[in-house]
């Protein structure tokens, strides 16, 4: 058997745990199918955790350490932040030639062009199978799979904790905050949830997502983000009427204008295969010329979910099956097109609360009328003469601007009593 990948661990919690477990439980079966073994030589970790098998391997507290005085062929980055630590090692690690695999996306969504730039001119492998959608292997599919594709749209639930939350919603009738404070009781949301609840984390994965579907280079800046905090009970029941789910999505989607790139809240019909994805699970769904729709679906997050995909990318590299990191050399990556928000065209829901005093509807239907807004459906629950009710408009497909400058007149109306809340409609 040829020689042992040198592996070096950065990070043993959640995900840095799973990877050493797997690493040595199925080191027989790695070995095997690797032709050689991979071998975990060296971790880091600010407090070593007891309960790993980690006997002999040493951990440093300075991962810097670990780079400079470990000799190994991998980086394996497990601590997570954007830039930070993180960044410095793994830099460090590729100008050292070496390969570096990580789980960690918000690095890759803001310095990924840099770090592929700097494995592919170093003769080094920068892997992150684990950094979008955990345990499933969209990566692969997207950059290897689907190659042969023109790709229209790429499109997923990218964020477990966001479908946990409004999955529990739907089922429990509860509101937001009393669900969120769950959430973090079970573990299931952070402390501080505002990276997943406000779309920053779904819209990382979507950065790496669009990247690798349309070969352009990494561009965060040019996503739109809208979190979940704002849907209600009330919409998610509304949203079953209509016969549509609410889902945190993540849209690439190339059109004449060039590549949107979102991140919002969606009504999706409720048998569409997105729909039916609930709890912490995550799906992605990847359109081809050749291949049609795809549909991959899992868990996308965990230990042993996210440690599957760390060490598929380490078994890449003793395999040596190696392709380049964003599936076209970087050099060859083109600038993104954004396509603006403004000029997106969709179905949308809208919910107000309005006084129930005669003329008030007359006045929102001339809104619409005014801004070119075509109207598909009314639900009003009964009357409450004098009193604040609920009325749910769904519009045909419009243009954004359109639609929020109607928003904008609605909100105006004096017996409409709170924001207009908003949620696009996507019929996939
Ligand atoms: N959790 C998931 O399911 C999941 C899924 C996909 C991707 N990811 C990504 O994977 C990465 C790791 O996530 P995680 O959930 O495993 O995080 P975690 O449980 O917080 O673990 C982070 C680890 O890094 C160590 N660490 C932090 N700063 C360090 C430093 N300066 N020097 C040395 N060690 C340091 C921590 O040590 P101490 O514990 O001693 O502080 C801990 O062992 C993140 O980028 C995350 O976004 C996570």
């Amino acid at each position: 058997m040829s020689e042992a990948l040198k592996i070096a661990v950065a990070g043993l919690g959640t995900v840095g745990g799973g990877t050493v477990r797997l690493l040595a439980e199925h080191a027989g079966l790695l070995a095997e199918r690797a032709g050689r073994p991979l071998r975990l030589v060296a971790t880091a970790a600010l407090e070593r955790p007891a309960d790993l098998p980690l006997d002999g391997i040493p951990t440093f507290t300075d991962a810097r350490r670990l780079i400079a005085e470990t000799e190994f062929d991998v980086l394996v980055e497990l601590m997570g932040g954007s830039g930070g630590i993180a960044l410095e090692v793994a830099t460090a690690a590729l100008a050292k030639g070496r390969h570096v695999v990580t789980a960690n996306k918000a690095m890759i969504a803001h310095h990924g062009a840099r770090l592929a730039e700097l494995a592919e001119t170093s003769g080094g492998v920068f892997a992150f199978e684990a950094a979008v959608a955990g345990g499933i292997p969209v990566i692969k599919a997207l950059r290897e799979g689907l190659a042969a594709n023109r790709l229209q749209q790429v499109y997923g639930i990218l964020n477990g904790t966001c479908n946990y939350i409004l999955t529990t919603m739907r089922e429990s009738g509860r509101d937001f905050a009393e669900v969120l404070a769950e959430a973090q009781a079970l573990g299931y949301a952070e402390a501080d949830p505002s990276f997943d609840i406000d779309g920053v984390d779904t819209a990382h994965k979507l950065a790496i997502l669009t990247s690798l579907a349309f070969g352009t280079v990494i561009d965060l800046d040019r996503v739109h983000i809208e979190g979940i905090r704002h849907v209600s009970a009330l919409d998610i029941q509304y949203a079953e009427e209509l016969g549509y789910r609410i889902k945190l999505l993540g849209v690439a989607r190339r059109t004449a204008a060039g590549v949107e790139q979102r991140v919002h809240p969606c009504m999706v019909p409720i048998r569409s295969s997105i729909g039916r994805v609930d709890g912490v699970f995550n799906a992605v769904v990847a359109e081809g010329d050749y291949v049609g729709r795809t549909v991959f679906e899992g868990r996308g997050a965990g230990a042993n979910p996210t440690a599957s995909a760390v060490v598929a990318d380490l078994l890449d590299i003793a395999t040596g099956r190696r392709t380049p990191t964003f599936g076209i050399p970087w050099h060859r990556l083109q600038a993104l097109e954004p396509a603006p928000m403004e000029g997106h065209r969709g179905a949308y829901y809208i919910r107000l609360m309005v006084l129930d005093v005669p003329g008030v509807f007359a006045d929102i239907a001339a809104a619409l009328r005014d801004e070119e807004v075509s109207m598909e459906a009314v639900l009003q629950r009964g009357r409450a003469p004098g009193e604040t009710v609920p009325v749910v408009l769904t519009v045909h497909d419009t243009l954004e601007a359109a639609m929020m400058r109607a928003i904008g007149r609605i909100s105006r109306i004096d017996a409409v009593v709170e924001t207009p809340r908003l949620i696009r409609i996507e019929d996939f």
